[in-house]
């Protein structure tokens, strides 16, 4: 069983998302141990305790260093014994220790078909902004393993949504959350948990 600790920091609709295929099947092998959020005021945790999942806040706000809160964030993840975190809208950069020590263990979505539209700055409704000014008729989502960089770890699942013409980055977050983001989350967390996933250098591999 793929112990996974889930981080978030607003409305969790992604972690829904990975709840509700874990309780219909669609992902097997694989539990939640904890959500941890850098927010206390994050839905998230509402919707993890709601699921009786452990619920966890660490906020930096807490910490007079950024050192300090580094180390209570690691400490907690730590305590679960995860073979896999997963950021789920999760806002905070994350310690380069932690993304050491988890190498090849962290996953993150993210709100575009990836190298367009991410990096520094764009994460949010910015993305969907950002789109709608280039006037890009395909955009979609990603989930990739993380590394050192902003969105730069192995791409592990895509998927490409339509751009319609009025549409308002509110309605295009909304599309390509729907039609995208809470598709390819569980589905990555599935493959990971079924043994499905090889990395080759920068390309993960998918085995049927
Ligand atoms: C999603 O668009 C995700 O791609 C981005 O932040 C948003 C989080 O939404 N990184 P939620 O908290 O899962 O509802």
């Amino acid at each position: 069983m793929l112990r996974v600790g889930v981080m978030v920091s607003g409305g969790g609709t992604n972690l829904q998302a990975i709840i509700d295929s874990i309780n219909n099947g669609t992902i097997t092998n694989a539990s939640i141990e904890v959500v941890v959020s850098n927010n206390y005021n994050a839905y998230a945790l509402e919707r993890a305790k709601n699921n009786g999942i452990e619920a966890v806040c660490v906020s930096p706000k807490d910490y007079e260093e950024r050192a300090m809160y580094n180390d209570e964030l690691i400490k907690t993840l730590d305590s679960y014994n995860l073979d896999l975190i997963v950021l789920a809208g999760c806002m905070v950069v994350l310690p380069k220790e932690l993304i050491e020590k988890y190498k090849n263990r962290i996953i993150n979505i993210h709100p575009a078909l990836i190298p367009s539209f991410c990096g520094k700055g764009y994460y949010g409704l910015h993305v969907h902004e950002k789109v709608l000014e280039r006037g890009v008729k395909l955009t979609g989502a990603t989930v990739h393993f993380v590394d050192e960089g902003t969105d730069t770890g192995p791409i592990i699942l895509q998927k490409a949504v339509e751009v319609r013409y009025g549409d308002t980055p509110e309605i295009l977050q909304k599309r390509v959350m729907e039609e995208a983001e809470w598709k390819i989350m569980p589905q990555a967390i599935n493959l990971i948990a079924n043994g499905k996933i090889l990395i080759e250098n920068s390309f993960v591999r998918i085995l049927d």
